[in-house]
């Protein structure tokens, strides 16, 4: 929750890919309390209910609810990132419903598989395409969708989402495509800020580390806690709302002069 009480999105259109759960719910959430109108995509505006820590903390509620819940306008679209017709449709659906779009947040995407499917050396085809669709080309479509909207109007937000996966190897190799698709949104975040810097729009990423989303918990686990919490310089995992705190700097008047920057949101995390 913001905690200057005011609304600086006020008046903003804003939409959240895969914000059904998780870390993008929580995106979706803090843009609303700082004043947006939001627009929710997901393949499933009701994932949270594959999770059950995901579910008790949505309280039944999907994200769109919870948003109108804030007093801000709000729709929910399923759309799949990796169809470019399906993300592109349900962009404009949400500029017909919302009367415009200011701010994006890529944030639909995820690994697949254990650390073995996705070892450097043996990682199949089929393992790749699903991984690369999913989180780098999920991600361009949806700006490409996007842009045609956020262009001569002056100012736009564009956030993107890669992870510590997308800068650092983890050990024996483990999640190498993931890291190399994350590694790839990276790069392709720079190209868009210099590309639509001149029309007043900022293209920013964020790269979170261990965030403990109710999906995540049972892995944090599963792999030693304890060892991996002392692998962060600040001895904790991240929360949701982490991620929200540095999504409000990339998109308020804070950032204003921040373009084409990666940003760790990892608590010093050397895996
Ligand atoms: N949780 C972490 O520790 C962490 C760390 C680094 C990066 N990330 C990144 O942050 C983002 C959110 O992660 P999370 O942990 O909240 O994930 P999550 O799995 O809890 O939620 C992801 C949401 O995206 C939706 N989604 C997945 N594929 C989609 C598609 N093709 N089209 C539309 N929606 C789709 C899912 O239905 C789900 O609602 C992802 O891009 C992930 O790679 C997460």
């Amino acid at each position: 929750m913001p905690e200057h009480g005011h609304r600086p999105l006020e008046g903003r259109v804003a939409l959240v890919t895969g914000a059904a759960r998780g870390i993008g719910r929580a995106y979706a959430l803090r843009l609303a309390e700082l004043g947006a109108d939001v627009a929710v995509v997901d393949r499933d505006l009701r994932s949270f209910a594959e999770v059950a820590a995901e579910e008790e903390a949505a309280g039944g509620r999907s994200t769109d609810e919870a948003v109108t819940g804030l007093g801000r306008r709000a729709v929910g679209l399923t759309a799949d990132v990796t169809d470019p017709g399906s993300i592109e449709a349900a962009v404009d659906e949400a500029v017909a419903a919302l009367g415009g779009l200011d701010i994006v947040v890529c944030n639909a995407g995820g690994g697949s598989g254990s650390m073995a499917d996705s070892l450097p050396s043996s990682a199949t085809a089929e393992h790749v395409g699903t991984v690369v669709e999913r989180n780098l080309v999920g991600t361009i479509s949806t700006c490409r969708a996007a842009a045609r909207h956020l262009r001569g109007r002056g100012w736009g937000r564009i956030v993107t989402v890669s992870s510590l996966a997308g800068h650092h190897p983890f050990r024996d190799g483990g999640y190498s495509v993931y890291g190399a698709a994350k590694a790839g949104i990276a790069m392709y975040t720079r190209s868009l800020a210099q590309e639509l810097g001149p029309e007043g729009i900022t293209v920013n990423c964020l790269a979170p580390g261990y965030i403990a989303t109710g999906r995540l918990s049972a892995m944090f686990d599963a792999l030693g806690s304890e060892q991996l919490r002392d692998s962060v310089a600040l001895r904790r995992f991240g929360t949701p709302d982490d991620c929200a705190g540095a999504l409000e700097f990339l998109v308020t008047d804070l950032g204003a002069y921040v373009t084409g920057a990666v940003l760790p949101v990892d608590g010093g995390a050397m895996p």
